[in-house]
């Protein structure tokens, strides 16, 4: 009887066994079939990281649901022999449209994950760099770049020994580091790319970075480096194989050369775009032979183009010189046999261009803008160019002259001739052109009409000026409406341009048809027959300066995302619609209306009511109506960001609503020429943003959402082009105020023109008026103003234009500085002023009777006024246009900005652009033509 107990008991254990030992593995190891395997504790680790993730766009929504197997999961790679997870990749897709990404905490459950060798969480918005990723020990990629994470980078990072790439890039400017000490394991680092990371303070770098024996590509653009001082002597045996150098947007000099020329043996690319290096090209530069890609521009280098260094560079494809201060003409580079992009913009080259750029036939990107080149462009000059894609000639004194019927060996993508000499007839070789996103042919001297197959061109436009042209004629109705475009900027201001609006088209997302003739309702071009149209990407729509009438539609609801809107200077009647105001609706802060320009029109009625949901609001300029009202208290509560508030010219009565003082960041007001009495709030010395007596250097506006420092950075120069300011003004003059001038108002220190003429005020003028020492613009004449001139206004240094005239003044007349520049015209009217300029002597000499006033001063006065209010609109535009809804961290800044501030010398050419297109004084041309 033993035997078979025992036998079953054997078997019994053995079954036990068998089953305990299937069941220990399912726990840690799961076969459930032979293919498909994955590991429990790795499987929990994903799902509580999940859990602790916001992913509001699904990225990881086949986590976990259905499938068991989390190998089987997608972003999920594990390893074939072992079953661990070995990949990982959460990159998001923060820039596309519509963007996804992930945010939220990475929780440590991560270090679950111990065989991970890849790991990415790019372009995602996590803000935590978490220290414990330095315990992945195994991990060979690691990206952690485009998110916003901030701090010093975790010296654990130093242990991860086994990286062969490693990217930290752009999380704007919000990480830095002090000594890059925990580098110097990483000895198997190959990709290095540290770029906006804040490195300023890390003093030996070049050497730091140096030490990694098997670095081959290095990129810290935008890091605030500069070179050591004194210069540290570079460790001699390094042994980086470099190939591949980014060290654009820094504050590198030519320092930094020594370093760099260790590496000509195996430099392939090398970027130092936006440093400040300068002298001559040095010669070493011929040396680096397998160079491909040279990126020198916007630096300080001058002299002539080095010819004989550059020709030993055979195998060079980029070359971009664009904006230093090279001279002289364009030596031969057809030795350059497969260049394929020369830049050479913004710089002081000069001659004609010579033949032999038609040698280089490989030429895709041939840009020389910006420029002093003349003569003329025919046919041979470009009639080799086969594959060339884009062309930039525009700014030199350039003429194109071809032949009608050329038909061209290239086609272009880009073509950028603005003010080249293309005219008087439209270029007829555009015709050949099929595929070009991007025209910009502003400023060329092109008059009378467009030919009729310019308007049949339907392809996928991005850009299009025809700018400052004297184009005549109207534009068929449907041009923009049947045709595709993608978001699409265009810009037919400053022509002849008449006849009815064309339909506007839902993908445009700036268009500028200012400063032409254009005539009629705007009502079906906007709204469509239906109004079902919505223009998702509509940022700026500027009708200004026409000859537009009717009343304003009412769809404005179907442009959620405007941005600036500008109807001035047009015929329209009747009340500004109260749907005006939902255009700022339904939208995020960030986009809403910021700029609203009225002025110059009809319009009659109230303020409506609903631009109170207009929180964002920088600029409200409504000048020059037939509005009436009081003023409303709501502005100054509701729209607390104004910077701008012009409601001139109208027929607004009662009193300055207090509640106006609470415009923290008001730097213009103006109310002049209504109605309004009561007296001038003290309460004005609120204005905080009048009260800095210097100038904020820190809104600098640049907007570059992406880092894409090529092509992409015109477009938004184009969109975004005013900067900012800053003249403060105020402007109350001729209404019915009474009361004295309060003292408080001599605090807002940084005060450049104020205006209180023409009023019932009384009292004396504040003796301290000379604590207003940024004043350049004082009119107190025409009030009841009494006692004498504080003798402090001999501390307006700035003071250029000075009326005190028709008051009741007395005394001697203060003189010394800028008060000597001043006429008679300036204090007549004054019964009993004397002094110079007066011709009134003062006591004891007989008074005699000066010569009556000439109003040329007056009307220069208010001209300059007007255009100083201009200029400060257009600047300060720009700049709330970007920054004005981030929150802007020092950290942030001081990386960021810098790299911004390189851009300063551009910025300045718009600034100039848009004085002069302030003054809206183009269409005189249109008329001189037509008449
Ligand atoms: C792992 O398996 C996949 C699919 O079964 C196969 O494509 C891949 O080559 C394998 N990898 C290795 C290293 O065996
Ligand atoms: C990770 O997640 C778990 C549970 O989801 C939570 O208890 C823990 O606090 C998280 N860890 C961190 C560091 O947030
Ligand atoms: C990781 O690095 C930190 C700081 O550099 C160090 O204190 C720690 O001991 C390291 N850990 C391992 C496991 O090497
Ligand atoms: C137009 O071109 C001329 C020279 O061709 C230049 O002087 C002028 O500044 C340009 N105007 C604009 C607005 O670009
Ligand atoms: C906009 O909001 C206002 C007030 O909140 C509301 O009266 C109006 O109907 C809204 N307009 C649209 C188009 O949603
Ligand atoms: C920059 O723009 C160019 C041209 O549009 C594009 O090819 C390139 O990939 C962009 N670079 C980045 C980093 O987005």
């Amino acid at each position: 009887m033993r035997g078979p107990y025992a036998a079953l008991l054997l078997l019994l254990g053995l079954l036990l066994l068998l089953l305990c030992t299937a069941t220990s593995i399912c726990f840690g190891l799961n076969l459930r079939n032979s293919e498909v395997r994955y590991i429990e504790e790795e499987r929990q680790a994903l799902l509580k990281l999940k859990q602790s993730l916001q992913d509001d766009d699904g990225l990881l929504s086949s986590w976990g649901s259905q499938e068991e197997d989390c190998c089987n999961w997608k972003r999920i790679k594990c390893s074939n022999r072992t079953a661990h997870v070995v990949k990982l990749d959460l990159r998001g897709d923060r820039y596309s449209e519509p963007s996804k990404y992930l945010y939220g905490e990475i929780n440590s459950s991560l270090l679950g994950l111990q065989h991970l060798t890849y790991l990415d969480l790019s372009l995602n918005a996590f803000s935590i760099l978490p220290e414990f990723i330095g315990s992945l020990t195994k991990l060979q990629y690691l990206n952690l770049s485009n998110n916003y994470l901030s701090g010093t980078i975790p010296p654990q990072l130093g242990n991860l020994t086994s990286l062969t790439s490693l990217d930290l890039s752009r999380n704007y400017g919000l990480i830095e580091d002090h000594n890059l000490d925990w580098l110097f394991n990483l000895s198997s680092l190959r990709h290095l790319d540290m770029s906006t990371v804040y490195l300023s303070k890390v003093v030996n770098w070049p050497d730091k970075v140096t030490m990694l024996p098997s670095l081959l590509d290095l990129s810290l653009s935008g890091c605030a480096l500069s070179m050591p001082i004194p210069p540290v002597l570079f460790n001699a045996n390094s042994s980086s194989p470099l190939s591949i150098v980014d060290l654009s947007f820094n504050y590198l000099n030519s320092s930094i050369f020594p370093w760099l020329f260790k590496y000509t043996n195996s430099l392939v690319v090398l970027d130092l775009n936006y440093n400040e290096l300068e002298g001559s090209i040095p010669k070493a530069f011929g040396n680096i032979i397998n160079l491909v890609h040279l990126h020198l521009s916007s630096n300080y280098f001058e002299g002539k183009i080095p010819q004989s260094t550059l020709e030993n560079l055979h195998y060079l494809q980029v070359l971009d010189l664009s904006q230093n201060s090279l001279s002289g003409e364009v030596p031969d580079l057809s030795k350059l046999t497969f260049l394929s992009e020369l830049h050479l913009s913004k710089n002081q080259l000069n001659g004609s261009l010579p033949n032999v750029l038609g040698k280089l036939s490989k030429l895709q990107v041939l840009d020389l803008s910006l420029n002093s080149f003349e003569g003329v462009i025919t046919e041979a000059h470009l009639s080799n160019l086969s594959t060339l894609r884009q062309l930039d000639f525009s700014s030199n004194s350039l003429s194109l002259k071809f032949s009608p019927s050329w038909v061209p060996p290239f086609h272009l993508d880009t073509i950028n001739l603005g003010s080249c000499n293309l005219g008087p007839a439209f270029p007829q070789w555009l015709q050949t052109q099929k595929n070009f996103s991007w025209l910009d042919i502003s400023n060329a001297t092109i008059s009378g009409t467009i030919p009729n197959w310019f308007w049949d061109l339907s392809f996928n436009i991005n850009f299009l000026s025809l700018s400052h042209n004297q184009i005549t004629g109207t534009i068929p109705l449907q041009w923009l409406s049947s045709r595709f475009m993608g978001s699409s900027t265009i810009d037919l201001s400053d022509n002849c341009f008449n006849g009815p609006l064309p339909r506007l088209n839902s993908n445009l997302m700036s268009l500028n048809f200012s400063n032409n003739l254009f005539q009629g309702s705007i009502n079906t071009s906007l709204c469509g027959t239906n109004g079902s149209v919505t223009y998702w990407y509509l940022r700026y729509l500027d009708l200004s300066n026409n000859s537009l009438s009717g009343e304003l539609p009412n769809c404005w609801a179907n442009m959620p995302y405007l941005f600036r809107l500008d109807l001035a200077y047009n015929n329209f009647i009747g009340s500004i619609p109260n749907s005006i105001g939902s255009i700022c609706n339904f939208t995020e802060n960030e986009y809403m209306l910021q700029m609203l320009r009225l002025e110059y029109n009809n319009f009659i009625g109230e303020l409506p009511k609903s631009l109170m949901s207009c929180s964002s609001l920088i600029i409200l300029h409504v000048g020059e109506n037939r509005l009436f009202g009081r003023i409303p208290a709501w502005i100054g509560t509701s729209l607390p960001y104004l910077k701008v508030l012009i409601l001139s010219s109208n027929s607004f009565t009662g009193s300055i609503p207090l509640q106006l003082c609470g415009l923290k960041y008001l730097q213009i007001l103006d109310l002049s020429h209504n109605n309004i009495v009561g007296t001038i709030p003290p309460c004005l010395n609120n204005f905080i943003a009048m009260d800095e007596r210097y100038y904020n250097l820190e809104s600098i506006t640049y907007s570059i959402p992406y880092y894409n420092a090529t092509f992409q950075e015109k477009i938004i120069m184009q969109f975004e082009k005013d900067i900012y300011f800053l003249f403060k003004v105020i402007d109350l003059s001729s209404n019915k105020l009474e009361g004295e001038i309060p003292r408080e108002i001599t605090s807002l220190l940084g005060l450049s023109g104020l205006n209180l003429s023409n009023n019932l005020l009384i009292g004396i003028i504040p003796q301290n008026f000379g604590d207003l020492n940024n004043l350049e613009f004082l009119d107190l004449s025409s009030n009841h103003l009494s006692g004498t001139i504080p003798h402090s206004l001999v501390d307006l240094i700035f003071l250029a234009l000075l009326n005190l005239s028709y008051n009741n003044l007395s005394g001697r007349i203060p003189f010394g500085y800028q008060l000597d520049t001043f006429s008679y015209s300036s204090y007549v009217g004054n019964t009993y002023l004397c002094g110079s300029p007066l011709s009134k002597e003062c006591p004891e000499n007989a008074a005699t009777q000066g010569p009556q006033t000439s109003s040329k001063h007056d009307t220069d006065f208010y001209e300059h006024l007007w255009l100083y209010t201009s200029i400060a609109i257009g600047f300060i535009v720009g700049f709330w246009g970007v920054c004005g809804s981030l929150v802007l961290k020092s950290s942030w800044r001081h990386a960021y900005f810098q790299f911004l501030d390189k851009m300063g010398d551009r910025l300045y050419v718009t600034i100039a652009i848009n004085k002069a297109k302030l003054l809206r004084n183009f269409k005189s041309q249109c008329y001189q033509e037509n008449t």
